[in-house]
């Protein structure tokens, strides 16, 4: 039903009460204030639309303004049939409102597999929609959380054929400033260095893009359930209000339009912003789970977390090559070294990048073949012997990001790995994609679904490089398991490397939108087994012959616990883990958990988590410049159980720069009353695993 008069809510603070009139007119729905918040009633979500019709909302918590007044809408283009020019539509102004419904949500849902294998969902929504004299219905779907919110857009064109999108203006009109962390906006790489600044200060920023207010509040906007849409990134757009405000700026086609439609309505991913108390609060949030679709695959016993190792960093070091040749790293006998080595030393997973044809034209035109093998990787006898000692083998495709390449061989390439008994493959796209596509926008992110689907119709579990970001979609594909999309451990093999700062960094921004393959777990820190190897050739521009891992060991170790990863890889060479008594960590580790807790940190400064799998915990804290010395209660330690800790602990000399193989073993007897005294170098760690004492 339409209401044939907009509402004017002033601003700032513009909420007003829907009047009578409107509330008796929407008899299907009660529309209440305009306004809707938390179960647990902190924060609170009010949309507004003023004398133009301009549709907004705001967001309080605890009463105060967190998000004044923020505009939403489109910039659009309307094609009708016979008409060969677009109609332009102002989709931000000229609305008028039709309804108002509220409904909510409360229950518990199991994944397959993740930081916690229950999750709880619980939210109150509104769901308004608006009419406009151009023709254009907008329906606006809010979400309110404990921890945060989440909108998103139904848009549809009575009549049209087609639809584009020209702009979004989705916008975050924060109501303080405070320190940010995040990644520069880039439409083809998440491969940059994090900044601190205030957020008055950024300029753009991708997401997940997190702050904490000069009120305390820590924050972190992002999006969930990207879909045949380009990503969005935040532009800053200061206004009188707020001089703290961003609006979506979204990856482009070629031609500048953002997202195109062949059809007369389209949905948009949710726009986030997960709000906490606490910094560890956004990553112990469910909310980017929670607005993403129930599990679209019917049998997931074949989706299983697991370790791995592999043909990797030697390419990355220079010491062995993707290209078959004298230095060719994945060659039979180097895979069946490796299988070896994971069969005895309870790791489930082996990669062998480099055993395809094609690597000649990376850098050229990225004609890779994803089923032929070069002939001096034996594939068969290699599956065969992998199947033999119970170890599963990672595919690679690396696509050189020329995606029409892949895609001509997509479902031959899954066929033909699900016929290997392969039931993994790491994907790849270090390129440019034909055609001047950004890696980003919605042709791109139309490709990396394809590839899900394909690989979940083949059961094929997924680890994708250079990916578009993770906004929650393992919920609906859990074979979609892992991903980069952020500086990862190559960078340390061939540039000035990622600061200690990075890593804790990562779990309160990159993390806060899904698993992470960095692949950590450098033993030779220093990387002196490869500096003088002879095989050694310099590859990549950046290589200045000084690259090292700029952390300690002992944060290596704990890596594998704060940096999740369902995938969880030993990236060293597999001659640095053998007889170093350190590794047995790694061996004891799990990375199918089913708890997880982030305990204790600050963005870029420090972090501990806590996870389970099956009986036993394992414990990771690291942190950045600073030596720093934390208290850690054991109390999520089941009761009344008594646990043999084994620490793995920096050095009392140990320091990044200086000596970052210091490193100390310990063992006691623990339990969920004890406080663990976590001692941690300048830019080290400590890893602890807690067994319960038979
Ligand atoms: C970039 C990926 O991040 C890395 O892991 C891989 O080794 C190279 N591309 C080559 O595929
Ligand atoms: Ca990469």
């Amino acid at each position: 039903m339409k209401i044939p008069f907009s509402f004017d809510f002033p601003r700032p603070g513009f909420v007003l009460l829907l009047s009578a009139a409107i509330v008796a007119m929407t008899s299907c729905s009660s529309a209440g204030d305009g306004s809707v918040q938390s179960p647990d009633g902190d924060v609170r979500l009010m949309f507004g639309l003023d004398a133009e019709g301009c549709p907004s909302y705001s967001v309080d918590v605890d009463g105060k303004p967190f998000i004044r007044r923020s505009p939403l809408g489109f910039g659009l283009e309307v094609f009708r049939a016979g008409s060969a020019e677009p109609e332009t539509v102002d989709a931000q102004k000229g609305f008028e409102l039709v309804s108002v419904d509220r409904g909510s949500e409360d229950y518990v849902w199991e994944q397959p597999w993740g930081e916690n294998k229950e999750v709880k969902c619980r939210s109150n929504a509104m769901t308004v929609r608006l009419t406009s004299a151009s023709g254009v219905d907008m329906t606006l779907f809010f979400k309110v959380f404990d921890d945060g919110i989440g909108f998103r857009y139904d848009l549809s064109c009575d009549g049209a054929d087609s639809l584009r999108v020209t702009d979004e203006h989705s916008s975050f009109m924060f109501a303080s400033d405070g320190d940010s962390w995040s990644i520069p906006a880039d439409f083809n790489t998440y491969e940059l260095d994090y900044r601190k600044m205030p957020l008055s200060e950024l300029h753009d920023a991708n997401t997940p893009m997190t702050f904490r207010t000069s009120d305390g509040i820590y924050g972190s906007v992002h999006e969930a359930a990207l879909k045949d849409y380009p990503e969005m990134t935040l532009l800053a757009v200061p206004d009188e209000t707020s001089p703290q405000g961003f609006v979506s700026s979204l990856a482009p086609w070629p031609d500048g339009v953002k997202a195109r439609f062949a059809a007369d309505s389209f949905t948009t991913p949710w726009r986030t912003v997960q709000i906490g108390r606490k910094a560890v609060d956004l990553i112990n949030s469910s909310l980017i789970l929670n607005l993403n679709e129930p599990c679209a695959i019917a049998d997931t016993d074949w989706i299983k977390p697991m370790k791995y190792v592999g043909v990797w960093w030697g390419m990355h070091t220079g010491i062995q090559t993707w290209k078959m040749g004298p230095r060719h790293g994945a060659t039979t006998e180097n895979a069946l070294k490796h299988i070896d080595f994971a069969a005895e030393n309870n790791i489930q997973g082996v990669v062998f990048e480099g055993w395809n044809a094609g690597w000649e034209s990376w850098g050229g035109m990225q004609n890779f073949d994803f089923t032929r093998a070069y002939p001096d990787f034996d594939m068969d006898k290699v599956a065969s012997y992998a199947k033999s000692r119970g170890v599963e083998l990672i595919g690679h495709h690396e696509t050189g990001a020329n995606i029409p390449n892949y895609e001509r061989q997509l479902e031959q390439a899954y066929a033909w790995t699900e016929a290997k008994g392969m039931h993994y493959v790491k994907t790849g796209y270090a390129g440019g994609i034909p055609g001047g596509h950004p890696r980003h926008g919605q042709y791109a992110v139309r490709h990396y679904r394809k590839v899900v689907e394909t690989a979940a119709a083949h059961k094929v579990c997924l680890d994708v490089h250079e990916p578009i970001k993770e906004t929650g979609i393992r919920r609906t594909y859990p074979n979609m398991m892992t991903l980069e999309g952020a500086k990862g451990m190559e960078w340390n093999a061939w540039s000035k490397g990622n600061p200690p700062s990075h890593y804790v960094t990562l779990p309160f921004t990159r993390l806060l939108s899904g698993p992470m393959d960095y692949t950590p777990g450098v033993f030779d820190v220093l990387l002196e087994s490869s500096m003088s190897d002879p095989r050694r050739e310099k590859w990549n521009d950046l290589d200045q012959g000084d690259s090292r891992v700029n952390t300690t060991l002992a944060a290596q170790i704990a890596d594998w616990v704060v940096l999740y990863s369902p995938l969880q890889m030993a990236s060293d060479l597999i001659e640095n883990y053998q007889g170093h008594p350190a590794f047995q960590f790694f061996r004891d580790f799990d990375a199918d958990c089913d708890w997880s807790e982030a305990l204790d940190g600050e963005p870029g400064e420090f972090v501990v988590v806590a996870r389970r799998a099956g009986d036993r915990y394992f414990l990771g804290a690291i942190t950045g410049d600073s030596p720093r010395t934390v208290d850690v209660p054991l109390d999520f330690l089941a009761d009344g159980v008594k646990y043999r800790a084994v620490i793995y602990a920096d050095g009392p000399d140990a320091d990044w720069r200086t000596n970052p193989c210091s490193y100390v073993i310990s063992e006691k007897t623990v339990t969920s009353d004890d406080v663990l005294n976590v001692v941690m170098a300048s830019g080290g760690g400590q890893a602890v695993t807690f067994i319960p004492a038979s």
